[in-house]
């Protein structure tokens, strides 16, 4: 299993660039499933959740050919409708596969996610979702039976915005009979970036990026090409790297609208940022001042980045206090900042963080793939050396992470 060795102190300076977005990429590469043909994205993160996407893809009888970070992707009819336990096990994201499956071939039988490190993530909206636009739906040996001959379609009002959900619907919804409303539908940009896809792809869509979302259904779509968005999480984990070191970093091909919960948080805490449309500049800092935040749906401050910010806040004049209202067991990086040193009360879905002056390296272990990422932005201020174990969890979501940092003055190594 590989670790990381982060030695602390050093200031970080430069230029980097934001990779494509996995929360889009994933979405993206399982709609192509709607239409047999050749699909072709650029700007694709090269990282293991991807890897996984296409393996089951190629599971499903598609072709999948990469050429750096274009990918094509050569859809057939598959033999069997099937997402297997060991694939949705390493990924949750695998459920994603259902609404393509069940609207374009009528029969999907995935298996069901069990919970995970950070809550339970039930799939319920979904497949009340689906029961909406009429299809059957039967839970057997762990697996998720979906049925519909066609589905039809009809308003669906989600309990609270689920990303996940609303990508699943609207990939069901556009090729349904008739008008599919979906209302408290997720906002999230990645939501945004598979509608234009499914646009181009010549479904019906409009109203993605608001609440209400609806989708005449389509008797067919045709393969498209697309360039999938920047990563708002990972810019967001590069600009507060510079910021946790006192560093002038500047972060490049990124969409900054996307981050003005963060980029506001930090300036309210003291930091002076430069921000345009496609990039975002930290200054150098003397300190900063404890804030509080709670994560929520977007536009709000995003859960991808509440334990990021938390590293950050560790290290603040003053108190802050983080709220995380959009999982229920979010605050797994506590324990492990507090062994670096960190001053922090976890109550339930509230932590509180007394700011010190310093943190000191320790070995720690990633639990998540963005409690990964906190760790390291802890390791690069922390005196002496913090070895992070269990890194496999940022090779999910994050593309050569330690290379992107070492670049700009990080001192990360990696080891088996
Ligand atoms: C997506 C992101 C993840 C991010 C999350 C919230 C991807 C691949 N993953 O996950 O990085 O942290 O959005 O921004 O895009 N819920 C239910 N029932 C459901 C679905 C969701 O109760 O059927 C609950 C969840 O447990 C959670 C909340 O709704 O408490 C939001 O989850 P959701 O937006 O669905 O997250 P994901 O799509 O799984």
């Amino acid at each position: 299993m590989d670790k990381m060795l982060v030695k602390g102190g050093t200031v970080l300076n430069g230029e980097v660039a934001t990779s494509g977005a996995k929360n889009a990429a994933l979405p993206l590469l399982f709609s192509t499933l709607l239409a047999e043909g050749e699909h072709v994205f650029h700007n694709v993160p090269i990282l293991k959740d991807v890897e996984s996407t296409c393996e089951l893809l190629s599971y499903l009888g598609c072709d999948v050919f990469r050429d750096g970070h274009t990918l094509k992707i050569k859809v057939k009819k598959p033999a069997e409708t099937v997402a297997q336990y060991d694939v949705v096990r390493k990924m949750r994201a695998s459920t994603l596969c259902m609404g393509p499956l069940l609207t374009k071939y009528g029969s999907a039988q995935v298996s069901l996610p069990g919970g995970c490190a950070i809550g339970t993530r039930p799939i319920n909206y979904h497949l009340e979702g689906f029961k909406a636009l009429g299809a059957d739906i039967k839970i057997e040996k762990g697996y998720v039976l979906a049925e519909a001959k066609k589905l039809i379609g009809d308003t669906i009002i989600f309990e609270t915005p689920s990303v996940g959900a609303t990508e699943n619907l609207l990939m069901a919804a556009s090729l349904a009979d008739g008008e599919t409303t979906i209302e408290n539908a997720a906002k999230e940009p990645e939501v945004v970036d598979l509608a234009n896809y499914l646009n181009k792809m010549g479904a019906k869509i409009t109203g993605a990026g608001t609440s209400i979302i609806k989708i005449t259904g389509v008797n067919s779509l045709k393969p498209a090409e697309h360039h999938i968005i920047a990563d708002r999480i990972e810019a967001g984990t590069l600009l507060i790297a510079g910021a946790i070191t006192k560093g002038e970093v500047t972060v490049t091909n990124c969409n900054s609208r996307d981050l003005e919960a963060l980029t506001i948080k930090m300036k309210e805490s003291g930091f002076k940022l430069s921000i345009d449309d496609s990039s975002m500049t930290i200054h150098k800092t003397s300190g900063w001042q404890g804030v509080d935040i709670t994560t929520a749906p977007h536009p709000a401050f995003p859960t991808d980045l509440q334990a990021q910010f938390m590293a950050l806040m560790t290290l603040a004049e003053g108190t802050s206090v983080i709220s995380e209202t959009v999982f229920e067991n979010r605050f797994m990086h506590v324990q492990e900042l507090s062994r670096l040193g960190a001053d922090i009360t976890p109550k339930t879905r509230v932590a509180i963080v007394r700011g010190k002056n310093k943190l000191i390296g320790a070995p720690v272990m990633a639990t998540d793939l963005r409690a990964s990422a906190c760790l390291v932005l802890a390791g690069l201020v922390a005196e002496g050396e913090t070895l992070v174990n269990r890194i496999y969890h940022l090779d999910r979501g994050y593309e050569r992470l330690e290379e992107k940092l070492t670049k700009i003055g990080a001192n990360i190594s990696r080891f088996t």
